[in-house]
């Protein structure tokens, strides 16, 4: 069978997944948003589904997993992204200044703050630092959905005095994709600090 865009989302389990989790992203989003007392419709307004996205990560095997990684430590530079992952396992997180690892768990989905999140909420929500880790003999697979506005959405915080000045989405994918090729690494919210 010849996989085209179209079928390889419609042949597979894909796309159930991503109706799924879509609207459960929006759901979470809402409810965090509540949580700091804002009742608010702007993620529905400016999360469409053409601006969000699934990726499916594919880790290969890799003999020297200490020195390689699957993913490069980061935070996501969205709102929130809904991770499942496979039995092999590799996601970790930093904790307490620690990296510690995200068992698998095959009835859990991992749900991890971005950082427009954290700018919009104030600090009050933290986009967590994350990577994926390789395994020596295993190949993994992940599916990580991102809850993403359009590049014309202002990101500004929800309460005031504002920890950030207020920044369009496409300002900070440039500023984002500026400092990976300028220094090798992302400098993220610290950037668009008032
Ligand atoms: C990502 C991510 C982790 C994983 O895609 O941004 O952090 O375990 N993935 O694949
Ligand atoms: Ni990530």
């Amino acid at each position: 069978m010849i996989l085209t865009p179209r079928n390889v989302l419609t042949s597979t389990p894909m796309e159930p997944f991503a109706t799924k989790v879509a609207i459960l992203a929006q759901k979470l989003a809402e409810i965090l948003a509540e949580k700091l007392g804002h009742k608010s419709s702007f993620f529905q307004e400016s999360c469409l589904p053409s601006t969000c996205y699934l990726r499916l990560n594919r880790y290969p095997p890799c003999p020297i997993p200490s020195d390689i990684y699957g993913l490069m430590p980061h935070t996501d530079s969205d709102f929130l992204t809904i991770l499942h992952q496979d039995q092999v396992g590799g996601l970790q997180l930093v904790k307490d200044g620690q990296w510690i690892a995200v068992k698998p768990n095959p009835e859990a989905l991992v749900i991890n703050i971005g950082d427009l999140f954290q700018a919009w909420s104030n600090d009050c929500y933290k986009s967590v630092k994350h990577r994926a880790v390789t395994h020596p003999t295993k190949e993994r697979f992940s599916a990580a959905y991102f809850l993403c506005p359009s590049y014309e959405t202002v990101i500004e915080s929800c309460s005031m005095p504002s920890v950030y000045r207020k920044f369009s989405f496409r300002e900070y994918r440039q500023k984002v994709q500026e400092d990976v090729q300028l220094h090798g690494y992302k400098v993220g919210l610290s950037r668009f600090l008032v």
